[in-house]
């Protein structure tokens, strides 16, 4: 096993900036996922880390070996890498059982027949494949040969996991339980593994920690916890969470309120020292809470109108079955609740609704950095 180290890694591609100065340490055994919107530079920057593609700067590590650095002229093959790589589009070979198919990697290793058979079996039986040893890629299901491909991975036992939306051709039941089953196997295996995904839920409910990418360039690096409740950014903050995180233009009042023009709220005395100290006060921030923490007043426990409280026009309603996604506009303000099931609001009419002061978020207007 080993862990793996990117030092300013850059990749450029003509004069396009794939990656920039990416920094980015992955701890032995622990489980990385790359999260970020299309064409931000996961697969790149996996594909950099397995040997298929050339840094254009820096340094990449895998345990205490330097496989790449383009300045000292050291490029180590992905042969010689000792990394597992299982992509999107996993490709089994159609005329060969799974059997075949699992065995394949270690028979190009020429490792002896029965060792083979060992271990075949062995990952069959982790991977609940081992009744369908015999069978060919077409007669298995998605999930199943899901598997397959992750067998073949896994069989060869190497030091590092790369998975490129692996589950994304799946369908969204079998995605949820591949998820879990995932998860759990690399836990039991405890093989470094960074997992790419465009899906914030994915890398919530899989990483130990997340790496948050956008345009090229790394936002933050935490664990689920971090990432949502202390996004570094607004990027952050508006890619986890779903409905994402609603943000509004506001003003630092001398006497402690964020002044929406609307209507006002008042900051909790740390919050508002904290802008004092920073120098906010009299100019504009961008004012950040999550849906799950805008309440319908009937369920809130803190409501103090003026303070916490202001009266919205309720635009639309998604009832989610568990709770309702509620689209409210204050004046010309509009923002979105994830109320309680049992709350009564409709479509139309007026409702009082609670913010969660101490769940609120600030930033910069001109940085887009959290203030708090
Ligand atoms: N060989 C290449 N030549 C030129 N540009 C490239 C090349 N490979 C990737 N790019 C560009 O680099 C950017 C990052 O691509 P990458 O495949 O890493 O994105 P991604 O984050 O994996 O996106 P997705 O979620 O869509 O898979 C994209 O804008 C892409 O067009
Ligand atoms: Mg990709």
């Amino acid at each position: 096993m080993a862990g793996v180290r990117l030092v300013d890694v850059w990749k450029i591609f003509g004069d396009f900036q794939a990656v920039k100065e990416m920094n980015l340490e992955i701890k032995d055994g622990e489980f990385m996922v790359l999260l970020g919107p299309s064409g931000c530079g996961k697969t790149t920057t996996l594909r950099m880390i397995a040997g298929l593609e050339e840094p254009s700067k820096g340094q990449i590590y895998i345990g205490d070996k330097l496989v790449a650095d383009p300045e000292k002229g050291i490029f180590i093959p992905p042969k010689d890498r000792d990394i597992a790589m299982v992509f999107q589009s996993y490709a089994l070979y159609p005329h060969m059982t799974v059997y075949d198919n699992i065995a394949f990697p270690l028979k190009l290793r020429k490792v002896p027949k029965q060792e083979i058979d060992q271990r075949v079996r062995e990952v069959a039986e982790l991977l609940g494949l081992t009744e369908l040893l015999n069978r060919k890629p077409r007669e298995l299901s998605g999930g199943q040969r899901q598997r397959v491909a992750l067998g073949r991975a896994i069989v060869r036992r190497p030091k590092v996991f790369l998975m490129d939306e692996p589950l994304s051709n799946l369908d969204a039941k079998l995605r949820v339980k591949m998820r879990a089953e995932l998860k759990k196997l690399q836990r039991q295996l405890g093989v470094t593994t960074i997992y790419v995904t465009h899906d914030q839920v994915e890398a919530m409910t899989m990483g130990d920690r997340i790496a948050v990418m956008n345009a090229g360039v790394l936002q933050q690096v935490g664990t689920p916890e971090e990432v949502y409740d202390k996004p570094a950014n607004t990027f952050v903050a508006g890619f986890i969470g779903s409905p994402p995180m609603n943000f509004l233009d506001a003003s630092v009042t001398e006497d402690g309120f964020l002044d929406f023009g609307e209507f006002r709220l008042k900051l909790l005395s740390d919050q508002f020292e904290v802008l004092q100290e920073l120098g906010y006060v009299g100019r504009e921030v961008i004012f950040g809470i999550r849906p799950e923490d805008v309440y319908d007043a009937l369920f809130a426990q803190v409501k103090v109108p003026g303070e916490n409280m202001v009266r919205a026009r309720v635009d639309i309603v998604e009832n989610l079955g568990g709770e309702k996604v509620v689209h409210l506009r204050v004046g010309g303000l509009s923002f979105v609740g994830k109320f309680s099931a049992e709350s009564k609001v409709r479509e139309g009419e007026e409702v009082d609704v609670v913010f969660d002061m101490k769940k609120i978020h600030t930033f910069d207007k001109k940085t887009k950095k959290a203030i708090f």
